[in-house]
């Protein structure tokens, strides 16, 4: 049956978010709006990463990011992308990208109630040699948009209203969350459209990955230590586990939201808060790993509520 094996139905991303908002009879479609400058930059970025190689893409652009990073060519075009696409959408009033210094305060003119938060190109040392890499962005509400300050973006994670990731791997995957489960969606490029693929999805109850870089493990804490070492030698009677680490998070908790299991940086000597950026990784993707029914914590306390989060 020809209708069994093609999908007919297309739920599009913005089909579906039009369908949510039309829920909530007070919503003014900014979010459904907002939404559509992000899909637009990821499927730009989508298309730059898979011609990586061809359209001298690949390398470094020459500078240091704030966090003291040698920026890759990839890096900066995505992060130019999206911070045009999030400014002409006239829904955000403040944007704070791992790859700018400071937060870009939108003109009064285009300012919309949205703030996003957003880390344009994640893996960025998995681009020359193209294995999977991806965008993560979060977003939150201001409540009065009109003079924007920076506090209004240092939010703890339980104020974001939705979150996503877009992975560009072996299909182009963009997992999003507005709150109320995580859904799914795979760009069908002779359409140009994301369509949802994977709905409600749920982590795993139980799953047998860990997923860790574990050239690290000299700098570690002894419950750290002890917790890895567990997973290769546990206790009589229960299998070992299995290791697979990406290096680029998008990848890692995206195998993990569907495969079940552990990803987790912890804090080390040379970084005693872990690596991972909390504002635009580790909210997002603890929020999308609580609406999946999984948990993130810091190693102390659940991310959402603190400002230090370690482990996801
Ligand atoms: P980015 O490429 O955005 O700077 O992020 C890299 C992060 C994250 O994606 C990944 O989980 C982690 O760095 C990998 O770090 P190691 O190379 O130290 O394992
Ligand atoms: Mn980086
Ligand atoms: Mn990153
Ligand atoms: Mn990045």
């Amino acid at each position: 049956h020809a209708a069994d094996a093609l999908r007919t139905d297309l739920m599009t991303i913005t089909r579906y978010v039009l369908n949510e908002q039309s829920k909530h009879p007070e919503s003014r479609g900014d979010f459904t709006i907002l939404l559509s400058h992000i899909v637009l930059g990821c499927k730009f970025v989508c298309s730059s990463v898979n011609k990586a190689g061809l359209a001298k893409l690949i390398g470094l652009a020459g500078e240091t990011n704030v966090q003291g990073e040698e920026q890759k060519k990839l890096d900066v075009l995505s992060n130019d992308v999206f911070v045009k696409a999030l400014v002409s959408s006239g829904r955000t009033c403040i944007l704070v990208s791992e790859e700018d210094e400071e937060a870009t305060f939108v003109e009064p003119a285009l300012r919309g109630r949205y703030c996003v938060v957003f880390d344009p190109l994640d893996g960025s040392s998995n681009i020359d040699c193209g294995v999977s890499i991806g965008t993560i962005f979060g977003v939150y509400m201001v409540k009065d948009f009109t003079e924007p300050t920076l506090d209004q973006a240092l939010q703890p994670g339980k104020n974001m209203v939705a979150a996503g990731y877009c992975m560009y791997g072996s299909s182009c995957t963009l997992v999003l969350s507005t709150g109320s489960g995580v859904n799914g969606f795979t760009l069908d490029p002779s359409l140009g459209e994301f369509i949802l693929t994977h709905p409600d999805i749920k982590i795993p109850k139980k799953g047998k990955i860990y997923s860790v870089n574990e050239g690290n493990a000299k700098n570690w804490d002894g419950p750290t230590a002890k917790y890895v070492e567990n997973c290769k030698f546990p206790k009589e009677g229960s299998s070992p586990k299995s290791l697979r680490y990406i290096g680029s998070m998008v990848a890692d908790v995206h195998r993990t939201l569907l495969y079940g299991g552990i990803f987790l940086y912890p804090a080390d000597k040379k970084s005693p808060s872990g690596k991972l950026r909390v504002l635009y990784e580790v909210f997002p993707m603890s929020f999308l790993m609580e609406q999946a029914g999984g948990q993130a914590f810091t190693g102390k306390e659940r991310v959402k509520t603190c400002f230090l989060p370690v482990v996801v």
